[in-house]
């Protein structure tokens, strides 16, 4: 359940965008601004808990980005397993539970069990609650649910007569997640890029221009502050 307008957002789910053009404005390469992305997902997820933010999701790598050159690709595909390696005990020790979302099949087996280890490891925590959205993309989870619901319904567990709106999201690769209160997208893009596409139907959206790899705890707050302020309504009119 969301909570009223007036109170914090219980789910943030945010695009960490802009790490190639903080990388490119100091003459470094790209990867160069995953890694100093990398570290903010740190301090941010570490500011979770104080700003009572109880989910955090965010977009690491989407179905699209494979189309990136193959030194990036690979450069990502090596961090996200350093990222996993790193911050695993850590993790661990401050409550957090980390779950993964995305189609794991076109990723590398070491990548995909160290993603299931540090899930198994941390599933007891319920401090926070990480999203990691890795090769992940909207419409890519809704033709893959679509695929799941067909069968049940082909093998007589579904029937047609009763799916509905609730139906859908159960086979949703965020079946375990309530919707998105507030979706922030750093570096100043406003589009939504695939993400999350079923889930914030009714979320607010937020664009800033901070590149991620500046997104400090001090701006998330800022951010944070402004979705307070903001008259959520669902549709309905206030009376
Ligand atoms: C976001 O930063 C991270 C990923 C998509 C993996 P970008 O790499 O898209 O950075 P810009 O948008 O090129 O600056
Ligand atoms: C969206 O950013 C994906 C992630 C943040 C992982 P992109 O940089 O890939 O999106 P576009 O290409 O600008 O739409
Ligand atoms: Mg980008």
């Amino acid at each position: 359940m969301a909570k009223d307008s007036k109170a914090g957002p219980n789910h943030v789910a945010i695009i960490m965008d802009g790490n190639g053009r903080w990388a490119q404005m100091r003459g470094r390469p790209r990867l160069f601004g995953h890694h100093a992305g990398a570290k903010r997902v740190r301090d941010i997820v570490e500011s979770c808990p104080g700003f009572d933010v109880k989910y955090l999701t965010i977009f690491a790598f989407s179905t699209e980005n494979w189309k990136r050159t193959q030194t990036e690709v690979a450069g990502l595909m090596k961090l996200f397993r350093r990222y996993i390696q790193r911050e695993a005990r850590d993790l661990l020790a401050r409550g957090v539970r980390v779950r993964f979302i995305g189609d794991r099949v076109r990723l590398d087996d070491k990548l995909v069990n160290m993603m299931d280890e540090l899930e198994l490891l941390t599933r007891d925590n319920d401090k926070v609650h990480l999203t990691i959205a890795l090769n992940y993309g909207g419409r890519d989870e809704v033709a893959r649910a679509t695929k799941r619901l067909a069968y049940d319904v082909e093998q007589g567990r579904l029937a047609p007569k009763d799916i509905d709106d609730e139906t859908l999201p159960k086979y949703l690769d965020t079946c375990f997640l309530p919707d998105p209160d507030l979706v922030i997208r750093t570096s100043g893009e406003a589009r939504i890029s695939n993400f999350l596409l079923w889930q914030s139907a009714y979320a607010e959206y937020d664009f800033i221009d901070t590149l991620w790899p500046d997104f400090t705890p001090a701006v998330f707050e800022k951010v944070l502050d402004g979705f307070k302020a903001r008259d959520r309504r669902f549709g309905a009119v206030k009376v």
